[in-house]
């Protein structure tokens, strides 16, 4: 096509009716002209003005197309005479038909993909009454905070905002050690814990390091939906045991094929809230060492007990080095800070902080040095207990509030420690139903029965978060509930 009838053929083909802006249009256009040689190498295409004048458009947007296609390698500007078809397309595929035109490609996800989707149990509500595993982050030391920010702003360290070396800032690392040492009775040195972005990754990279796609690993049946997700995508085969009053209750079968991993969460069943019992922590750590398996203790939030002190940690009772402890900021602090660790034996942690620059280029090490000196300096330990006593607050007056409406007649699971209860339904009421109606009124709950993985299993019930309710709205909220949870119950 001679250039002097170029501005025809792209008058007859740009749609001014289209959501596709003129711009790209046209520099679609050009490309598919020269791509299928209907512009010849070397021809000289109209000046930015002609062009312009000649569609009826701006000249900023032709002149805009011309440099984009310049950038690509598609023309050439010669200064004083123009712009010409670059003598090699630069690549040589060849479009019969504008892009838009052409059918999308069906967005078909792999098998663990649509099993991830259909199956995901995240929220998009994150606050509010009831939702549950939220703290109070209103409630958190903004001042001291940013006064430790600005502090390392100020003395800008280069080596702070480059990649992080495997496993996290040293200074981060030592402050853990002595936290998860006093508080958690967790044997380990700075070089045993690797930071990680929380406990969904400390999982993930547990589970690349330690198991193959196939395996099989034990879980709690009920369990954090977030961790089964994980633990899905990585293939391997997911043993739902059921949990008793003393914990994760592996029945004789279960015990004669023994799986590679084993998930718990001893010092606070989630969502359930039993501790796991001295006798049944001795029988799996003995069971693990016999059958060479890792146990994955989950410590989200043990810093929440009311009334007795926190248990001490699986890991502290462990002499054969089976356990990996997995913890996290994400409740004591606030969640979107995505700051957690994992203890591991002194033997992987080299091979741990290798594989986690490896796979997730760690970087945050501004953030790392802050949480450090936050440590250091005894805020976290006293944001926890002024959040212990808060939270114990509105627990109390969340049992009151339920007992008051309930007396006994719906019991209540979990009460003692964490961020949430669990309100029991009687059996055959739909948790999901209610959880679904109560959002319509406004009110975040979960349904119990979504938390296992067996059906036949699933109890109804609903989890209550109180820690991020405002003390005065707890009992009006739960009002709201419980006029839901009644025309489910009295049906
Ligand atoms: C049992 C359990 N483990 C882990 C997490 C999430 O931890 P993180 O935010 O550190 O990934 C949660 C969050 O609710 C949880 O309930």
């Amino acid at each position: 096509m001679p250039a002097s009838v170029l501005s025809d053929w792209l008058a007859q083909r740009l749609d001014r009716g289209s959501v596709q802006p003129i711009y790209r249009q046209l520099h679609r256009l050009l490309q598919q002209a020269i791509l299928s040689r209907e512009l010849t190498a070397g021809a000289k295409v109209p000046s930015s003005r002609l062009l312009a004048a000649e569609l009826g458009v701006g000249r900023n947007t032709v002149t805009q197309v011309y440099e984009q296609l310049a950038l690509e390698g598609y023309v050439s500007s010669a200064t004083g005479r123009g712009t010409f078809v670059a003598d090699s397309a630069p690549d040589e595929i060849v479009f019969d038909e504008l892009p838009s035109a052409v059918e999308a490609a069906p967005a078909v996800l792999s098998a663990r993909g649509e099993r991830l989707i259909a199956g995901a149990g995240v929220s998009k509500r994150q606050g509010g009454a009831f939702m549950p595993g939220v703290p109070d982050v209103s409630r958190f030391p903004a001042r001291v905070w940013s006064r430790l920010h600005a502090k390392y702003w100020r003395r800008l360290r280069p080596d702070l905002l480059t990649y992080a070396p495997g496993g996290g800032l040293a200074s981060l690392r030592h402050a853990l050690a002595d936290y998860l040492r006093t508080s958690r009775s967790v044997h380990c040195s700075p070089e045993q814990i690797i930071v990680t972005t929380g406990i969904h990754q400390s999982i993930d990279l547990a589970v690349r390091l330690l198991s193959d796609a196939g395996d099989t690993i034990w879980t709690e049946d009920p369990c954090y939906w977030g961790v089964r997700s994980v633990l899905q995508v990585s293939g391997l085969d997911l043993k739902a045991i059921p949990v008793d009053e003393e914990g994760i209750a592996p029945s004789p079968d279960d015990l004669a094929n023994p799986p590679k991993l084993i998930l718990v969460t001893p010092s606070h069943q989630y969502p359930l809230g039993m501790v796991m019992s001295l006798a049944r922590r001795r029988m799996l750590l003995e069971y693990a060492r016999q059958n060479r398996c890792w146990i994955i203790e989950d410590d989200y939030d043990s810093e929440f007990r009311y009334g007795s002190r926190p248990l001490a940690s699986l890991q502290g009772l462990d002499a054969a080095g089976q356990v990996i402890y997995v913890g996290s900021f994400g409740k004591t602090l606030f969640p979107g800070l995505r700051i957690g660790y994992i203890v591991v034996p002194e033997a992987l942690s080299a091979s741990f902080a290798t594989a986690s620059a490896e796979l997730y280029r760690e970087g945050q090490l501004l953030q790392q040095a802050v949480l450090a000196e936050f440590i250091a300096e005894g805020h976290f330990t006293s944001h926890i207990r002024r959040m212990r006593a808060l939270y114990g607050q509105r627990r109390e007056l969340m049992l009151a509030t339920i007992a008051a409406r309930y007396g006994e007649t719906l019991p209540i699971a979990g009460g003692d420690a964490g961020l949430h209860l669990v309100l029991r339904l009687p059996e055959g009421v739909d948790d999901r139903a209610v959880a679904a109606r109560a959002l319509e009124e406004n009110i975040v709950v979960r349904p119990l029965s979504g938390y296992f993985a067996r059906r036949d299993r699933a109890e109804s019930g609903l989890l209550i978060g109180y820690a991020c309710v405002p003390d005065e709205e707890i009992e009006p909220a739960f009002e709201t509930l419980a006029g839901v949870v009644d025309q489910f119950i009295n049906r």
